[in-house]
């Protein structure tokens, strides 16, 4: 069972706008690493030179001509070089990755959200993703009208502008995710207070029973 090229571990999240994922990212890498575990933190779009220029091509507002059949193909062009650069040479390298937001995040996004369909997004993820699939995905469910206020007085980048409809899809697909059965996905209560959700988040991730996680 144990693929050699594949010692570390992929842990991803997700959620939709204001969920807080970036602050519990960083809280669990702080664990991890206090731990002495070697833990490599990246996001999605971006994560690469090539695709943090991707990423400021997609949030940019001043774009809205951009098609959604655009924004999906370089979601996942974005994803191809993470998974190449990043993902696979670290898994090799027996790192715990912690990534902000994944595959499924077109799943949701574009797949419910644009309403491209589940069958073409998960084409082009196999694609980009050359079988680096996520050992747990953490997704963090806030209600899309509780993200919005969190957002304050910032400008909303292209993806945040879009209509409640939009957001109320993609919030459907995440919660179809977390009651899918799929031992791959685990909710968290993204109202909790940080430290919560860091507790809940290192709760799953010691179900992985994984060696890297010995400790935590
Ligand atoms: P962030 O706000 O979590 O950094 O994510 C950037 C935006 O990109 C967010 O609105 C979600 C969106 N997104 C997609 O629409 N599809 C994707 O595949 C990914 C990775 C992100």
């Amino acid at each position: 069972m144990a693929d050699p090229a594949r010692r570390g571990l992929l842990v991803t999240f997700e959620g939709p706008e204001g969920s807080g994922k970036s602050t519990l990212i960083r809280g669990l890498a702080e664990r991890l690493e206090a731990l002495g575990r070697p833990v490599v933190t990246t996001r999605e779009p971006g994560g690469t030179p090539v695709g943090e220029r991707i990423r400021s091509v997609l949030l940019d507002p001043s774009l809205p001509e951009l098609r959604p059949e655009t924004e999906l193909l370089l979601m996942v062009a974005s994803r191809a070089q993470l998974v190449r650069e990043v993902v696979l040479p670290a898994l090799a390298a027996g790192r715990i990755v912690l990534c902000d937001r994944y595959a499924d995040a077109s799943v949701a996004y574009q797949g419910a959200g644009r309403e491209l369909g589940r069958a073409r997004v998960d084409a082009l993820n196999d694609f980009a993703l050359a079988g680096a699939a996520p050992d747990l995905t953490l997704l963090c469910l806030l209600p899309p009208a509780a993200g919005r206020r969190r957002f304050g007085d910032r400008e909303p980048d292209r993806l945040e502008r879009e209509s409640a409809a939009f957001h109320e899809r993609v919030y459907a697909a995440y919660l179809a995710m977390a009651g899918s059965g799929d031992p791959r996905f685990r909710a968290l209560d993204a109202t909790a207070p940080p430290a919560g959700q860091v507790d809940q988040a290192v709760a799953h991730l010691r179900g992985l029973e994984h060696d890297l996680l010995a400790g935590l």
